[in-house]
């Protein structure tokens, strides 16, 4: 099961990017979450250049749909800005939109910040239009209990990473059926 992990933050001490890292820190045998680091170098989303077969794609753009390709199920977790997506997810989502890779890919939302509303419900109503299938068992709010808190601690935090692990085993369980879950073995 390969898990494709995207933070919208790219701030260095990012508290989303580092509940991913957790995420892949903690992931049982059998679920492998990688980290999406591509997000700053994606050109600004241009449809000229938006083109199916690939052939004119901007290589970040054709690196992230192959990424995605690649992927049985995608984490995301983003801050949110002047209540609404970061410019630089909704950019890469915007690539992602005329991607033959993404459409009906399972999705787990999470979320770092309990304040955070509007991001969260603008990322439910982008995704579900772009014909995400967003796996409700596996977005989950888990709020750091410090700032600046690193990816090792929280993985190493026996409650968050419990939670983390519940929702990796969600996705999962969500983007094969028939694979037996290690959360509830
Ligand atoms: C320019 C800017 C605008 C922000 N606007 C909001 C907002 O509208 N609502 C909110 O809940 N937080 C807002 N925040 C706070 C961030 O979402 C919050 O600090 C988040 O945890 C940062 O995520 P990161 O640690 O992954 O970078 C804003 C932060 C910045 C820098």
């Amino acid at each position: 099961m390969r898990l494709l992990a995207i933070s919208g933050s790219l701030r260095a001490g990012s508290s989303n990017t580092a509940l991913l890292e957790a995420a892949r820190l903690v992931a049982p045998p059998g679920i492998e979450v990688s980290m999406y680091e591509g997000l700053a170098e994606l050109p600004p989303f241009n449809p000229d250049l938006d083109t199916i077969e690939g052939d004119r794609l901007p290589p970040p753009v054709a690196a992230l749909r192959a990424r995605i390709g690649h992927a049985d199920g995608i984490l995301i977790c983003s801050p949110e800005y002047a209540h609404g997506i970061p410019g630089a997810l909704k950019n890469a989502l915007d690539w992602l939109v005329g991607s033959v890779e993404f459409p009906f890919k399972p999705v787990a939302l999470l979320k770092a910040n309990a304040h955070s509303v509007h991001a969260q419900a603008q990322l439910v109503e982008v995704l579900t239009t772009m014909n995400a299938r967003i796996v409700q068992e596996a977005s989950v709010t888990i709020v750091l209990p410090s700032r600046g808190m690193s990816a090792e601690a929280v993985a190493g935090d026996r409650v968050l990473s419990a939670s983390l692990r519940a929702a990796l085993a969600a996705l999962s369980d969500f983007a094969d059926p028939a694979r037996s879950s290690p959360a509830r073995t």
